[in-house]
């Protein structure tokens, strides 16, 4: 059931000569999530619409699902199902109006048609909601009853752009953790755009890092976490703080100290760690220092901004439930592995 979908040489160029996007290859393989991840204007939004049908690729490009080459054929022989940030459903038709929606134009009997919008108001758990007008509903409601109606006619593939950007954060939090329990169980080549990193960690299988219309990388989100291939993908996804120092003598010198340094580089150079690879520890155990600029209170931890280690600030995280004041001075202790150099 679940597809495969190629993009060969896929590029882009808008009537208006904008180029919006390629050419990328990429491949997507059955079943799984795949999630496009990259600041607003490169081009997500574009690449899940060639996938779509809703846009044709510059010639040269190709869209396959599985072996069969689709290029040509229209969103609504695609069996693709799609959600919007926008929702995009019909206000002044009910719930189940809605999600039967796509059901209609396929020849299903009208009980068939009954059983599949029982079946999906039940999955998303909105039967209670079933005869309201979806201009009566909360943003979660309506994205519920677009997944409900983008599913309803067993789609092919699962397309998602910012599904869930219009609503708040809780509920976001929610949503997110709902639609991918629904991904997993229904094993559905799915392709989810979004802007926000937390989010593509989350639910990706796999991540594609757009930047300006290229992709910078591809990988599980532990990868691109962990190894990121630029400078572009290491600060894009997660917080990467940015160290300036001269490298010798098998240390990195910086304005607050020093840390082991195992890297190849020598002289002077930048070196990029992650917020959670620092440690803060008691005055003497410390590598560097620094001073507290601002403490944020997270609950569950306390995200602290350092000035003076480096040029620039430093965020530091740190379960240490002491109330850090700012002014204060800091030690810490940087995890020699984590450093890392990127020269783009
Ligand atoms: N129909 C269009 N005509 C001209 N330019 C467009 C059109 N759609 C998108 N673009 C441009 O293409 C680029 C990529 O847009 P888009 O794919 O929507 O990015 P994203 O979804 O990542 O925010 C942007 O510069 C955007 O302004
Ligand atoms: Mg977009």
């Amino acid at each position: 059931m679940s597809v495969a979908i190629t993009l060969v040489a896929c590029a882009k160029t808008f009537a208006d000569g904008t180029q919006a996007m390629g050419p990328l290859d990429l491949e997507i393989r059955p079943g799984e999530t795949i999630v496009f991840l990259g600041p607003s204007g490169c081009g997500k939004t574009t690449t899940l619409r060639l996938i779509a049908g809703l846009e044709s690729p510059n010639s040269g490009g190709r869209v396959l699902f599985d072996d069969a080459d689709v290029t040509a054929v229209p969103i609504e022989r695609r069996n693709v199902g799609m959600v919007f940030q926008s929702y995009a459903l019909f206000p002044n038709m009910t719930v189940a109006g809605n999600i039967d929606y796509g059901l209609r134009v396929r020849r299903l009997s009208s009980a068939a048609r009954a059983a599949r919008v029982d079946e999906m108001l039940a999955m998303m758990k909105i039967g209670e909601l079933r005869h309201r007008r979806v201009d009566q509903l909360s943003g979660g409601q309506k994205q519920r009853v677009a997944l409900a109606r983008a599913l309803a006619p067993q789609p092919r593939v699962l397309l998602l752009d910012e599904p869930l950007t219009a609503l708040d954060a809780k509920l976001r939090d929610v949503l997110r953790i709902e639609i991918d329990a629904l991904l997993r169980r229904l094993r559905m080549t799915a392709v989810y755009v979004t802007h926000d990193q937390a989010e593509a960690m989350a639910l990706g299988d796999r991540i594609v890092v757009m930047s300006q219309g290229k992709v910078a990388q591809v990988g599980r989100p532990r990868d691109v976490y962990f190894t990121p291939q630029s400078r572009f993908v290491a600060e894009f996804v997660g917080t990467m703080n940015r160290l300036r120092g001269v490298a010798r003598d098998g240390h990195l010198e910086v304005m607050g100290g020093r840390i082991p340094w195992r890297g190849r580089e020598a002289g002077e150079v930048e070196a990029l760690f992650r917020p959670e690879r620092a440690t803060i520890v008691e005055p003497g155990a410390g590598q560097v220092k620094g001073r507290v600029a601002t403490s944020f209170f997270l609950g569950d931890r306390t995200r602290l901004v350092v000035d003076g280690v480096s040029d620039g600030s430093l965020i530091v995280e740190t379960t240490d439930r002491r109330d850090f004041q700012p002014g204060q001075d800091v030690h810490l202790v940087i995890d020699a592995d984590a450093l890392l150099t990127l020269d783009r």
